[in-house]
C-alpha cells in the first residue's frame, strides 16, 4: 500500500518507517522537523533497504498535505502531535491547535484524497489514574493535563469521521511506555535538554552527561514503593503499527487497542535491569513524587493480541541494551541536539 507517515521522522514514526519499508509497503513522510531532524530518515531508508519520500511541511499546512497526498495514499499513520505534559499545561493554546486542529486539517485532505484507514496515536494517558490493573480498553477515560485532552478529543474527532463514513477504518493505538531503540543503534529517542521520561534520563546518567537520577517518590502502594509503568520496546510497538495497518485494511469502523506488554515494572527494577544489562551502574536518590504522577498502571493487550495477532517479543534487558546501545553509539544526533540546546 501507498503510506503517509504524519511525524515519520520522530522516536515511533522512524521506527515504524523502517518496519513499513521491510513490510513492501511505499512510503510517504510528512514531518515539520520541530521535535527531529531531516537526518533520521537518511538512516531509516538505510535500515529498511529502500527510499521513502519526504515532505517537509506542517499537518496545518493545507498545500503541504496537499503535496503529501499527490501520489494517492491508501492509509496514513498519524503520530503528529507535541507530547510534552508539562508544556502542554503551560501551553494549552498551542497544543490544541497543533494536535487537534493538526487531525482536523489531515482527516480532511484524506477526505478530499479518498484515503479511508487511518492508523492513530493514542495514549495510556486517556485513563489517568486507573481504578485498577491491568488497564483494558473500556477503563473509565479521565484526562489530567491538556496534553491528554488533545489525545481524547483526537479518538472522539476520529470516531465521529468514522461514524459518518462507512468505508472508514481506524485503529486508535494506546500506547503504554515506548522505551528502546532500533538495534542497530542507528535510529533512537532523542530528546531535546533535559529528558522527562525515565529511560532517557537513566540512559544519559550511565553515559555520565548526568550524575544520578532522581527517583521520583518510594513511598507509592507498589511493589517497593516506586512508581510502576509498562515499558514497550519501540521496535514492537513499532510491528504493531505494520499490523494495525491491515487489520484497517481489512474492516471498516473504528477499534481501540492497549499496545503494553502486560509487564509491570517498577523504577527500582528498570534501574536493576539496565544495570544487569549494560553493566552500567545508575547512581540515584530518592526525592520527593512528581505532581501529576500516578502510583501504577500496566496494559491488558490481550485486545490487540486478539485483533491484531500482536504480541510484544522483547523483553526489559533488550530495551536497556538497545536503548544504550544507540545512545553510545547513535548518539550523534542527540550531541547535536545538546549542542543546539546550550
Ligand atoms: P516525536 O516528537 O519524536 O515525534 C513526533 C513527530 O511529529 C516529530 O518528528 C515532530 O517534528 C512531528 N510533528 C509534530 N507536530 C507536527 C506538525 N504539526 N506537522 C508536522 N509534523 C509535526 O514523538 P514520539 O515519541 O515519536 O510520539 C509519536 C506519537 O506517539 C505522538 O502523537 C505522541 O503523542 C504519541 N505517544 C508517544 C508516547 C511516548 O512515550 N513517546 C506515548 C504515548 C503516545
Ligand atoms: N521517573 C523517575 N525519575 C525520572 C523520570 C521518571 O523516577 O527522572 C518515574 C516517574 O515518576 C514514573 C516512571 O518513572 O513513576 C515513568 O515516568 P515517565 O515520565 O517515563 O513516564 P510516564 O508514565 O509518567 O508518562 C509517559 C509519557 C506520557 C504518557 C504516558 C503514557 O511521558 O506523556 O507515558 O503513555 F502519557
Amino acid at each position: 500500500m501507498n503510506i503517509l507517515v504524519t511525524g515519520g521522522a520522530g522516536y515511533i514514526g522512524s521506527h515504524t518507517c523502517v518496519a513499513l519499508l521491510h513490510a513492501g509497503h511505499a512510503v510517504t513522510v510528512i514531518d515539520n522537523l520541530c521535535n527531529s531532524r531531516a537526518e533520521v530518515l537518511d538512516r531509516v531508508q538505510a535500515l529498511g533497504g529502500r527510499t521513502l519520500r519526504f515532505v517537509q511541511g506542517d499537518i496545518r499546512d493545507r498545500d503541504a498535505l496537499a503535496r503529501a497526498f499527490e501520489d494517492g495514499i491508501d492509509a496514513v499513520i498519524h503520530f503528529a502531535a507535541l507530547k510534552a505534559v508539562g508544556e502542554s499545561c503551560a501551553q494549552p493554546l498551542r497544543y490544541f491547535d497543533n494536535n487537534i486542529g493538526g487531525t482536523i486539517a489531515l482527516m480532511q485532505a484524506m477526505e478530499a484524497a479518498g484515503a479511508q484507514q487511518l492508523v492513530f496515536s493514542s495514549s495510556a494517558t486517556v485513563y489517568g489514574q486507573p481504578d485498577r490493573v491491568p488497564v483494558k480498553e473500556d477503563a473509565p477515560l479521565r484526562v489530567t493535563n491538556p496534553y491528554g485532552r488533545t489525545k481524547l478529543v483526537m479518538e472522539q474527532l476520529i470516531g465521529d469521521w468514522c461514524a459518518a463514513n462507512p468505508q472508514a477504518s481506524a485503529v486508535l493505538l494506546r500506547y503504554f511506555n515506548p522505551v528502546g531503540a532500533h538495534p542497530s543503534g542507528l535510529i533512537g529517542e532523542d530528546p531535546r535538554g533535559e529528558p522527562n521520561n525515565l529511560m532517557p534520563y537513566i540512559v544519559q546518567v550511565a553515559s555520565g552527561q548526568r550524575p544520578q537520577l532522581r527517583i521520583f517518590g518510594n513511598d507509592y502502594p507498589t511493589v517497593d514503593g516506586t512508581g510502576v509503568r509498562d515499558y514497550l520496546h519501540v521496535v514492537d510497538l513499532a510491528d504493531a503499527h505494520v499490523k494495525a495497518l491491515d487489520y484497517a485494511n481489512a474492516h471498516t469502523g473504528c477499534e481501540t487497542l492497549n499496545l503494553g506488554t502486560g509487564k509491570p515494572c517498577s523504577v527500582l527494577e528498570l534501574v536493576h535491569a539496565f544495570e544487569q544489562a549494560t553493566g552500567q551502574p545508575i547512581p540515584h536518590e530518592i526525592v520527593a513524587r512528581r505532581p501529576g504522577d500516578v502510583a501504577e498502571y500496566w496494559a491488558d493487550p490481550a485486545r490487540a493480541n486478539a485483533l491484531l495477532g500482536w504480541t510484544a517479543q522483547r523483553d526489559l534487558t533488550q530495551m536497556c541494551a538497545d536503548a544504550w546501545h544507540w545512545w553510545s553509539q547513535g548518539g550523534g544526533l542527540a550531541k547535536n541536539n545538546k549542542e543546539q540546546d546550550s
